[in-house]
């Protein structure tokens, strides 16, 4: 499962890509507007920096802009992929995007029926939001399952993307669901390298490493 972070904060980006296991991000308009910066220059900076899939996320509401938009947004960097939403305008505009080749992400998926609709336009990805779903009392790691199963039967070759993801167990449980790739935010991508057990055990290392040397000298 490839692990991407769900944020437009190029700090936070420049950070966890150091770690070496970042294979891309995911921002949406809420997440470049609260950088206060024009979005251009936002994604630009996260395309140069990330070598994966970026996905840039299309803002008009109806199909021929948004598809207008989409051509836009994939010339920017050839690891662009299009956001375009789970509505009848974004899959019409994500048809015609792949129609030109260009990779899409169908975005805002809450229900296995919306993840065929985006699999039959041809998506590269299928983005369903996991915590927002269980935030209304629903069980979004069973809607996950249920289309990671779909696709298995029915061959879709659509990446599954678990989404709105809140802690390191939604990760976990994205991955035995068989998700293609999982997006996080920056909090999360931090949680997963910890343990109170690695702190420890590190610190023993350490001390009897240093008693050693204190006592390879004592002896010398
Ligand atoms: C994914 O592409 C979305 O940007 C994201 O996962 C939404 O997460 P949220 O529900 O935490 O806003």
């Amino acid at each position: 499962m490839r692990l991407f972070l769900d944020t437009a904060d190029i700090d936070e980006i420049r950070e966890i890509n150091r770690w070496g296991v970042l294979s891309g991000v995911t921002t949406n308009p809420s997440l470049v507007a609260k950088e206060g910066e024009e979005p251009d220059l936002v994604w630009k900076e996260i395309l140069e920096t990330v070598p994966g899939d970026i996905s840039l996320e299309t803002t008009e509401p109806e199909a021929d802009a948004m598809y207008e938009q989409g051509v836009k947004l994939s010339q920017m960097a050839t690891n662009a992929v299009v956001k375009v939403p789970m509505t009848p305008d974004g899959l019409a505009a994500g048809k015609r995007l792949v129609a030109d080749g260009i990779r899409i992400n169908v975005t805002l998926v809450f229900s296995p029926a919306q993840a065929i609709l985006a699999a039959e336009v041809g998506a590269y990805i299928v983005s369903p939001f996991l915590g927002r779903l269980d935030d209304v009392g629903s069980d979004g790691m069973g809607m996950l399952r249920a289309i990671t199963e779909i696709y298995a039967v029915q061959g879709y070759d659509t990446n599954v993307l678990a989404a709105s993801l809140r802690h390191p167990m939604h990760v976990v449980d994205a991955a035995i669901g068989g998700a293609d790739i999982a997006t996080m935010p920056h909090d999360v991508f931090t949680k997963l390298v910890k343990h109170p057990l690695t702190d420890v055990g590190l610190e023993k290392f350490h001390a009897d490493w240093l008693t050693l040397q204190s006592d390879l000298k004592g002896e010398a």
